[in-house]
């Protein structure tokens, strides 16, 4: 049974289903907040596909330390699950429709055994839940994983105002953006500005829009004085938009709180010791972590300079290069171990609160975005696709948290550039004015979160009309 904060049981209380698309940079935010919503007295069941949690099990976490309940319903791939698909349209459409009446038949067994469920929370990408919840008369939340800045932009092709492939009229359209700042055709999120790649995903993002207007709560993991304005134009679209980030444990956004209930979600096993015990003995802010979170995947060429520049440029690094990565880079690379690490996977929130860590490579996924906002470390941003090119704007020139690596004619980032980016932020004006900035948005993420801030009013709010209906 779960408990809240003053751990008191909290049976009699609303009880909350919670599901993910179950990637990484979806499951990671909806399990943070889940963590949030119980400590508000709500009951959560986080409702993974039966493959991630299998995999799971076999991987990184058990129940207790999620500290959320959790259950599962089939996508149609319990063996193999995303990746066994032929296609990401395959994979999406066979997940609406099992999943679909595996929602339901949930709803029923928790109804059954005398959990009866009041709300569910879903994935913005995956619509059809609220479909669901609805037919069950219970109150249907959306959860927008991505910035409202981004979110934004999809409003306007979803309502035909941006008609990808931008055009010169849609270029025009693009500088004056409502909430956004002028905005080129490179900044817009991948799956817009290079019309026709994953289309599958362009239309789970687009498709968000169908039916959000019969959603009684839309959640957005973004903080509102972070993006104010995209907020206040985005609310207008949607009203009953709320702001309820950073989902990042409070622990490390105030260090005097107890490290508790903080184990993130992964499929990937983390090497902490190794990079805790590596980092451990290098001066504060003396090293380049590097990471392109979850998804993306790099070609030999960009990894080659990647490496080089790290090497040349003289600072200490910690790069992640997951597993199936591994094989992509340089031949016979070769580095000092004491001056470079390359690891699979690793707690990537403890590595940027380590205060060892000076500088964040980063493709700009909005979590990786949100956490080194949330840790004031400098980034030098090298997105690679979907929302990250537009995050990567808002960071080098809305907030001034970093610099863009930027890509020539063919789009590799060449290995001068890199160490040219790494430099500035690790040392110079520029760096110092970055790291000011720092203090600033920390500050800002952890007020949001902190008792009476904008995104924990939010977040209250929600819970208190829940409990308002139940009881
Ligand atoms: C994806 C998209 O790419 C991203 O743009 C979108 O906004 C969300 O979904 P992903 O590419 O995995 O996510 O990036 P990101 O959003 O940054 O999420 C990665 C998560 O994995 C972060 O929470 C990060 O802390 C974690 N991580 C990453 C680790 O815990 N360890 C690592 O070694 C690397």
């Amino acid at each position: 049974q779960q408990r809240n904060s003053s751990d008191e049981p909290i049976h009699d209380t609303p009880h909350c289903l919670v599901v993910p698309l179950p990637a990484t940079g979806h499951i990671n935010p909806m399990l943070q907040f889940s963590k949030r919503l119980i400590s508000k007295r709500i009951r959560v069941t986080l409702v993974l596909t039966r493959f991630v949690s299998k995999s799971i099990t076999a991987t990184t976490a058990r129940e207790e330390e999620f500290n959320v309940r959790l259950d599962s319903i089939s996508d149609g791939f319990d063996d193999g699950g995303m990746e066994a698909a032929e296609s990401t349209r395959v994979y999406l459409d066979t997940f609406r429709e099992v999943g679909s009446g595996a929602l339901s038949r949930l709803i029923e067994k928790q109804s059954d055994a005398g959990e009866p469920v009041h709300c569910v929370v879903y994935d913005h990408c995956i619509p059809w839940c609220l479909d669901v919840a609805k037919k069950f008369g219970l109150v249907g939340a959306a959860f927008l994983t991505q910035s409202c800045a981004v979110d934004t932009i999809y409003n306007h092709v979803y309502q035909g105002l941006i008609r990808p492939p931008v055009t010169e009229q849609g270029i025009l359209t693009l500088r004056t953006l409502p909430g956004l700042p002028p905005l080129k055709s490179e900044d817009l999120p991948s799956l817009v500005s290079k019309f026709g790649t994953y289309p599958a995903i362009f239309g789970a993002l687009v498709g968000q829009f169908s039916n959000i207007d019969e959603a009684d709560w839309v959640f957005c993991n973004s903080v509102y004085e972070l993006e104010n304005e995209a907020a206040d134009w985005l609310s207008k679209r949607l009203p009953k938009l709320t702001t309820i980030g950073p989902t990042i444990p409070s622990m490390y956004l105030d260090k005097r709180l107890k490290a508790d209930v903080d184990y993130g979600f992964s499929i990937f096993k983390p090497s902490n010791e190794l990079c805790m015990n590596w980092l451990a003995n290098k001066p504060n802010g003396s090293v380049v972590y590097v990471s392109f979170g979850s998804l993306a995947s790099l070609g030999p060429a960009q990894m080659e300079e990647l490496f080089s520049g790290l090497n040349n440029s003289g600072h200490y690094f910690l790069w992640v290069v997951r597993k199936t990565e591994e094989t992509k880079l340089p031949k016979n690379y070769c580095f000092n171990p004491e001056k470079g690490l390359i690891v699979s996977w690793c707690s990537q929130l403890e590595v940027l609160a380590s205060g060892a860590v000076g500088c964040f490579v980063t493709h700009c996924g909005w979590n990786s975005t949100l956490e080194g906002l949330s840790l004031g470390v400098p980034m030098v941003a090298m997105p690679q696709w979907t929302d990250q090119p537009t995050n990567a704007k808002f960071i080098r020139d809305v907030w001034g948290m970093g610099v863009r690596a930027e890509g020539g004619g063919d789009g590799l980032v060449k290995r001068e550039e890199i160490e040219r980016c790494v430099r500035e932020v690790m040392g110079g004006e520029r760096g110092e004015e970055i790291r000011r900035n720092g203090d600033k948005w920390k500050n800002v993420m952890k007020d949001a979160v902190s008792e009476g801030g904008s995104s924990d009013r939010c977040i209250s709010q929600f819970a208190g009309s829940l409990i308002n209906q139940v009881l």
